[in-house]
């Protein structure tokens, strides 16, 4: 076996020493040294190795090796991950604490188990009564359900070796440590060992894997962000727990598309999906109030319908106004209320402004911009907006509407669900076969049409 001693190196500049150092001597980074394992032996292979070349194949000549996937028994979870676990693949399931990972990790394995494959669960975090409590309230008991709790890598490998399960679950990246480093679990030098001692043992074995990860609020340090890169898929967790929104986001997959999304809610008896997300999302809406809008988002291959709340009060604070959004990102919303001043000529500097996305979903995407402005709007006028229209597009710096990817799928899912008119960009135009059967189009070219259109 290799000999394995540490360095400690700069995740700023790369600089190596023996012993760990507060502050970087060559970048004068604070706080950047990271343990990581020196395997001496395998350096001196690798210089004998470099006079055999590798071989190399024609990619034609290459075995084409079939998919085989395993599904979880959860539509919604197999969705996000292209259609089940791959064969072999690694699979980071990330998200704040107790948000529902070992939730609906446990779920699908209860499933997997009962339909006779072998499943390891290794926990650093909770003992097997633990898990088996959480298991009989999720109604997964099976006997090949195979549960443990060990903390050491290199034991969980043995024990994979003896057990050889189908499948399996290590909960959480940040409880496991390998003795190559001394420093303690959950430090990034450990996680991403550990990350990729694992990766390399279940490739060559072929077993699908869950990894789990911690995350907090902004993102974590020593968290799954630092192994993205090791594993083949990376799985989110959003929501709330004051909410019941619960969505499970890929925004790494190397066997499917991304970013796909799966749409849950938190109940008792575990995660449950959504399989209208968008009749969920407008089901609290209020009747006839200003400031809310609908808007048809574009998630992987979903099309969704949410409601944007907005609140503009006039300001107790002079000259710093509060200004809050909570699912829709901050900057863009400052943007949006610039560019409403300048080329509306609305007052609203000195308003506090909110902006919500009802039923804690979080969305990026700039095709909501326009219903964004429309509740800033409506609010700040208190003018009620029809409660059937939907807005979709982008809104440029000049306050131009922008054309939108898949209108025509999102007019669709807006039909579908009742509503009878559809603002969208101008430049829509020039699509052939746009759905205009059963919903009015309104092409609008910039916002000032837009709210000609509305009030
Ligand atoms: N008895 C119960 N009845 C209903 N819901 C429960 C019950 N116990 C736990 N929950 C729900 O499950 C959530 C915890 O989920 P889970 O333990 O899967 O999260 P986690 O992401 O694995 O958390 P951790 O970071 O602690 O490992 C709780 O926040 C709660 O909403
Ligand atoms: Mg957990
Ligand atoms: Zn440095």
């Amino acid at each position: 076996m290799a000999k394995i001693t540490t360095i400690f190196v700069c995740q700023k500049c790369g600089h190596q020493t023996p012993k760990w150092m507060g502050k970087c001597s060559e970048c004068l980074a604070w706080n950047s040294f990271v343990e990581e394992a020196l395997r001496q032996s395998s350096n001196l292979r690798n210089s004998k190795r470099s006079l055999v070349p590798s071989k190399t194949i024609p990619i034609t000549a290459v075995q084409s090796i079939v998919e085989n996937r395993l599904t979880t028994g959860i539509e919604e979870f197999d969705r996000v991950l292209g259609g089940g676990m791959l064969e072999g693949s690694l699979i980071l399931i990330g998200g704040e604490p107790g948000i529902g990972k070992s939730t609906i990790t446990l779920q699908c394995m209860g499933h997997l188990a009962r339909r006779g494959n072998k499943v390891l669960y290794v926990s650093g975090e909770e003992s097997a009564p633990q898990i088996k409590l959480r298991a009989e309230r999720l109604n997964a008991l099976s006997e090949n359900l195979l549960v443990c709790s060990e903390i050491c890598v290199e034991e969980i490998l043995k024990l994979v070796d003896k057990i050889k399960p189908d499948v399996l679950v290590l909960d959480s990246v940040q409880t496991f440590y390998t003795s190559d480093l001394q420093s303690a679990p959950g430090s990034i030098g450990q996680v991403r060992e550990v990350a990729f001692k694992v990766f390399q043992a279940i490739k060559y074995r072929n077993i699908p894997t869950l990894l789990i990860g911690h995350i907090n609020k902004d993102g974590a340090i020593a968290g799954p962000k630092s192994l993205e890169h090791i594993v083949d898929t990376v799985v989110y967790f959003e929501g709330e727990r004051g909410h019941t929104y619960r969505a499970l986001r890929a925004t790494k997959n190397r066997f499917g598309p991304t970013p796909e999304i799966g749409v849950f809610q938190m109940m008792p008896e575990g995660l449950v999906p959504v399989k209208n997300p968008s009749e969920w999302f407008l089901s609290e809406r209020p009747e006839d109030s200003s400031g809310s809008t609908i808007s048809a988002t574009l998630e992987g291959s979903r099309t969704m319908l949410v409601e944007v709340q907005a609140l503009v009060s006039t300001s107790s604070s002079i000259g710093m106004p509060r200004r809050m959004s909570t699912g829709f990102d901050h900057n863009r919303m400052s943007l949006l209320i610039a560019i409403m001043e300048k080329r509306l000529e609305l007052n609203l500097r000195g308003e506090d402004i909110f902006v919500n996305l009802a039923g804690g979903i979080k969305i990026t995407e700039p095709a909501l911009d326009l219903a964004v402005a429309a509740a800033i709007a409506s609010s700040f006028r208190d003018k009620v907006i029809d409660p059937l229209t939907v807005l979709i597009g982008e809104v440029g710096l000049t306050g131009e509407v922008r054309s939108v990817v898949q209108l025509d799928a999102r007019i669709i899912e807006a039909r579908r669900l009742g509503f009878k008119r559809c603002v969208i960009p101008h430049s829509a135009k020039q699509t052939k076969n746009l759905p205009d059967e059963g919903i009015e189009l309104c092409f609008v070219k910039n916002l000032s049409n837009v709210f000609e259109q509305l009030f």
